[in-house]
Order: C-alpha cells, then structure tokens, then sequence
C-alpha cells in the first residue's frame, strides 16, 4: 500500500524513476495523429526529454459522451513513451469539463461576483463546489487509476491543472450553500461568525446561516471579513478537489501524486502554505512575466517560495516556457540564453527537475502562439538547438541531484495576508503587499544574499535574520515566533503596516505597529499615508513614499528621521534592542538605493552570509568582482558544492573562482570571464578548497 510522502519524509531526491534531473515537458497528443506521435517520441529522446504530462486536457476525448471510456490512444501513446525508456506524469484529465457535461448539467458553471455565469468555450468553465462536477471528475479519475494505476511508465499522477487559475472565486448558489457549510464549521455559533465578521457594523448582523452569501457585488465596500474567509473558503475548495481525487488515485496506485502550483507574481487566490503536505512532490508553474522591471527577480523569489513550500527538500518546475507565452499584452521572445538562465534559476534554488509548456507548439485554439519545445518551424530554429543544448546540460547537472540551498535569511510571506491587506477602504489604495515583498526580496537578491521564503509562525531556528515586509494580518501566535526569535538573539526587520490586525481583521488597539510594537520599540498614533507621487524627505538626504507614521521611540533608537513635511523630526526607520537581539523597523518605503544600503547594514550586522558582496551606491562589486544582476547561488551536499553564476546583464563580466564548469565542461581557475547573458555551474570540492 501507498505511503505518503510528506515532505519531512521524503528521500533526500525527487525520485519519479529518473536517474539524474527530470527534463521534460507537457505534451498534448489529442492535437496530433500517430505519425506525429511516433516523430515526437523519437525527437524527445533527442532532446533528453525524460518525463512527458499528458491526458492534462484530455476528458472529452477519453469520456467523448457520458460513461463511455475510449482510452486506445492514451494506451497507445503511454506505450509509445514507455518504449523509448520515458516516464508519464499521467494527468487525472479533470481540468476542464467537456462540453456534455456542463450542456447536461448546467448548474456545474461557475459565476462571477455580480452572478453571470462563466460559459464553456474557454477552460477550467466548472463551480468547484458543483457535487455534479465532482461525482463526474472522481468517475473519470477512478477509470483512469485503474486503468494505469502500476503501468511502469507512470511515474507521477498530474491532478487537474493548476487548479484554481480561472475558477478559483465562484458565487453561484451551490459555492454559497458550500461557503455557508465551511463557515458553520469555522465558527460553530451564528454569533461567533457575528463577532468575528463585525457585523455590528452598518446592520449586518445575521440570524441565521442562510442569510450569508459570498461577497457577490455590492453598492458600497463589502465586509472584509465576508472577503477574507471566502478567500480562506475558496482555498480550501480547491484543495477539496485536490484531495477528492488524490484519495481515489491512491486507491488504485502507489505511484507519487501532486499537482501544479502557481507560485507566480500574479496568482494569488490559493494559500499553499495549507497545500504543500497534501502533496508527494511540490510542483510549481512559472512564466517569466515582461511587464515586470527584472523578470527574473521575481522568477527566483518565486522558486525561493517554492522550496519553502517543499521545506527545503526538491522540488519540480513543471511548466516553464522555451520563449513567448501568449497571455501577456505583449508576449516578448526570450532572448538567446534566457531560457537557459531561467532554467538554471530554478535548478540553483532546489528544482531537481524542470519541465515545458509544452512539447509541440499548437497549430489550432488560443495557444498557438504559445512557444514550445518544438516550435512551428521545426528543428530548424533557435528554440529547438537551445532546447537540444539545454536538455544534454539538464542531463549533466544530475550530479547535483538532491543538494541543498543553505540560507541565513528567512522572509515571512503570506497569501492571507495579501488577500486582506490590499482590500479596499484602507489608508491608500497605493499599497500593493505583492510590491513590498518584492521590493525587500529584490534588495537581498541585489546583494547576493540568499533567502528561504517561510509562512507566517514557521520556526525560525537557524537564521540569522527574518524579514517581514507588511505583512498587515498577523496571528498573536505568529508574531511571536518573530519576538522571541529577536529575543534569543536574532536579528528582525520588519516594514509599516505590520501587526495591524488579527485573523478575523480585527485591530489591535493600543497604536501601530500593533503586534510588534514592543519588540521594535516603537509606537505611532495614527497612519499618514502620502498624497499620489509625493515623496518626503529623509535626515540621510534621501526620501521616502506613499507611506509614513508620526513615530515615537519607546526603547527604539532612531535611524533615519523624516526631513520635512508635518512629520518632520519624527523617526523614519528605526533600530531596537530586544532581548538578545535586534528589531528595525522601516515606517516609510525607501527608495531602491538606501533600501539597499540599510538591507546591507542590517544584513551585515547580523552576520548574514551571501553569495557576493555589492556595494550598493555604486552598483559595483568589492569582492568577486561580479556586479548587479549578476546571480550567484550555491547548492550544497556533503562535501561537494555547486555554483550557479547566472549573468543576467549585457556585458561580460569577471570573477573569481575555482572549480570544474558543468557548462562549458572545463576546470576554471582564477579570474574568468563570463559572458554577457552567460552561465557557469561550478562544481568545487569543499574540502580540497
Ligand atoms: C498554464 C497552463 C498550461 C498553459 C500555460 C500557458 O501554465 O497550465 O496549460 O495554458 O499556462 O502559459
């Protein structure tokens, strides 16, 4: 019988039955013939492709009508791939409904806030509280498991597909009786639910269960308790399915389950703090976004998440892109060598596999201009050679299979919290949780510091430093995880907007920074956000925005003091002794300069180890000699280590290292050169060092 794998127990590597790092792809054979398939198998092997998704979309065409099972081409295919010695990540197939199901059943639609209903055409067209949808999706998967349930080339079970991504937020009538069923068990009591929500507020009181609906459009701002816990609801749907058909897979199979996450700038309606231990493998999914400044700094605070979410252990990229996406307003080609960069971000931060969207770009529906492995040019293009070179390259690194990231610096990130700080009726529509965290995790990635991303309350044994960027709802027993991780000698920085409220958003009265008040040793009266494009000046001649607070020292001492304006004179940013250790508080946003310069120094006096040492005013490097945007990570297992140089930049640089390079497969020594763009993999004994 199966056991499962929590993260705490898995093996030290991702197993899935490959012998180095999983290299592989999505495939989607339903939009091609034999002769393709047969061609494909053939080519995949020649890219190294080692494990294949497929039946991802494949319900109407394994079930073309009610309980008639067709399944001679999965059969078919799945031997195809099982005889060229590649693995199956067999997908359940339950990721969009076909369309017999929702014309029989139309009820299993989902609505949108304002109650119209989301039609089929597109994916994912399904309320994921529809008992109809799910006694129809758990048939499918139990056909399916037993079916392929021990066939030697599965390695993985792929449940549904980001599940979530469009049908996270349903409101039609069957989602508010579930909502109303998740609350009666959350609260027990209707005047618990009362106390929680606030609902003294404008005559919202409830007398019983049935008079909750999900926050559907209102005139006015709706009850932000209503819109948290539907969040916290919402979640917990999903993961519902998750679990629904993982329990039926299991029956039938002992091979590993998961499904793929979407840890990504953009994504945020699933709290996977609550998901990862359901999973046998973390697997996330991840597309550069090209609206952002650095793409690729967001690319690794996403893997950085990731891991946390698999506690350190390996984890799998199973979906990135070769080049384009065809989602964004401008979907932008990778540059020559970004893939590879991309790629090696994720293997640098713990992926021991990753895997495309997809293998054969689509020549039909709304993805064919989606880049691919394969892309509509065929082997004659830039995509396939990288693709090629990158697939012997993956190969190569599997030396490095199950290593570890070892990181000094913890930062507290919370889907909670960003669902119920950037609610509106708050002091700024300005404010973005997402910016914060991206902000402070891009001054730490700009000094070479590497950073394990851990959830609200996770034990912070082992770091030098924690940092909390806004994290506005906090649990009392959360924060003081953070106080008496300073108390014993840790060192805190923690930005405005912090402690505010607790889980039922409700404010702890007695001043701001709420919950962590004493230990950073301050206390404001009241917030001051600052009018659009304003900026205040700062005692060290730079300046702060869009927020400040007329702070007094209560222990604290001051840093940075405001300049001018009516908080002039009033503290900026802030140091405190507590306990053993030290608590800085930043009441402002800084801008990007003296954000660096104060991560550094806070960094610096808490003996936080990193990777490269920038000075930030100058934008140049006093130690390796490597600069901005150049990515440096270690991954570490026993006495071996290997390092990630990833030059992110235009230009050549040079630095210094020792140790034999995975990728250009020869010994460096000393001062080399890495070109604009280009990687090395460094593999280094520690002990002959
Ligand atoms: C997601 C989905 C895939 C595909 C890609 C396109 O990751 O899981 O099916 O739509 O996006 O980027």
């Amino acid at each position: 019988m199966f056991t499962q794998l929590h993260p705490q127990t898995q093996t030290t590597a991702l197993g899935l039955g490959t012998e180095g790092l999983v290299f592989g792809c999505d495939y989607n054979p339903e939009q091609w013939t034999y002769d393709t398939w047969v061609e494909d198998v053939a080519l995949m092997r020649e890219a190294g492709v080692n494990l294949v998704a497929i039946n991802i979309f494949g319900w109407s065409h394994i079930e073309p009508s009610p309980g008639q099972y067709r399944f001679d081409d999965l059969d078919t295919i799945i031997d195809l791939l099982h005889s060229q010695g590649i693995g199956v990540n067999l997908g359940t197939g339950t990721a969009s409904p076909p369309p017999w199901l929702t014309t029989r059943y139309p009820e299993a639609l989902p609505q949108a806030a304002d109650v119209t209903t989301r039609w089929p055409g597109g994916r994912q067209a399904y309320c994921p509280s529809s008992p109809v949808f799910r006694d129809l999706a758990l048939r499918l998967v139990r056909a399916t498991a037993e079916r392929y349930g021990d066939h030697p080339a599965v390695r993985l079970w792929h449940v549904s597909n980001e599940l979530g991504c469009h049908n996270a937020l349903c409101y039609c009538d069957q989602s508010a009786a579930a909502f109303r069923r998740w609350l009666e068990n959350r609260y027990g009591a209707i005047e618990s639910l009362n106390a929680a929500w606030g609902t003294a507020f404008w005559s919202q009181r409830y007398s019983t269960w049935s008079e909750i609906q999900p926050p559907r459009t209102t005139l006015s701002f709706t009850n932000p308790m209503q819109t948290i816990d539907f969040h916290r609801f919402s979640s917990d749907e999903q993961l519902a399915q998750y679990r629904a058909e993982a329990e039926v897979v299991r029956q039938a199979s002992s091979i590993p389950v998961t499904t793929n996450f979407m840890v990504t700038a953009h994504i945020e309606n699933l709290d996977y703090w609550s998901w990862a231990d359901d999973m046998d493998v973390i697997a996330n999914d991840h597309y550069l976004d090209h609206r952002l400044d650095r793409p690729h700094v967001e690319l690794s605070l996403a893997a950085d998440t990731t891991r946390g979410l698999a506690q350190g252990e390996p984890w799998l990229l199973m979906e990135h892109s070769t080049s384009a996406v065809n989602w964004q307003p401008r979907n932008l080609a990778k540059k020559p060598g970004e893939m590879v960069r991309n790629t090696l971000t994720h293997i640098a931060r713990g992926a021991d596999g990753v895997c495309f969207f997809q293998w054969r770009a689509s020549v039909k529906g709304s993805e064919k201009f989606h880049s691919a492995l394969m892309p509509h040019a065929g082997t004659q293009s830039r995509v396939w050679d990288e693709s090629v070179r990158l697939g012997a390259l993956v190969g190569r690194l599997g030396e490095l299979k199950g290593s570890r990231i070892v990181a000094d610096v913890a930062l507290v990130f919370s889907w909670e919290n960003r669902w119920a700080a950037d609610l509106d009726a708050h002091p700024t529509s300005d404010f973005s949780y997402l910016d914060q965290v991206h902000r402070l995790y891009g001054a730490l990635w700009d000094l070479g510091i590497t950073v394990d991303v851990v959830a609200p309350g996770a034990p912070l044994d082992g770091y030098s430093l924690v940092v909390v960027p806004s994290l506005y709802l906090v649990r009392d027993s959360e924060a003081e995880v953070v106080d008496s991780f300073v108390a014993q000698g840790g060192t805190a920085l923690v930005t405005f907007f912090s402690g505010i409220v607790d889980e039922t958003d409700g404010v702890r009265p007695g001043g701001y920074p709420g919950a962590f008040r004493r230990m950073l040793g301050v206390r404001a009266d009241e917030f001051s956000p600052l009018a659009e494009g304003r900026v205040v000046a700062l005692s060290d001649g730079s300046t702060g925005s869009l927020w400040s607070e007329p702070l007094e020292l209560h222990g604290a001492e001051t840093v940075t003091s405001y300049a001018d304006g009516p908080l002039a004179g009033h503290p900026a940013v802030t140091t405190n002794r507590h306990g053993q250790g030290h608590a800085w508080y930043v009441s402002t946003v800084l801008e990007p300069a003296s954000l660096a310069t104060l991560v550094d120094s806070v960094a610096t006096s808490a003996g936080v180890t990193r990777s490269r040492r920038v000075d930030p005013a100058h934008d140049t490097t006093t130690d390796s000699g490597t600069g901005h945007d150049v990515e440096i990570v270690r991954r570490t297992s026993g006495d071996q280590d290997w390092v990630f140089v990833l030059n992110h930049t235009d230009e050549a640089i040079a630095h210094d290292i020792e140790g034999y390079d995975l990728v250009t497969e020869t010994a460096l020594s000393g001062r080399v050169e890495l070109a604009a763009g280009g990687t090395h993999v460094i593999r280094q004994n520690r002990k002959a060092s």
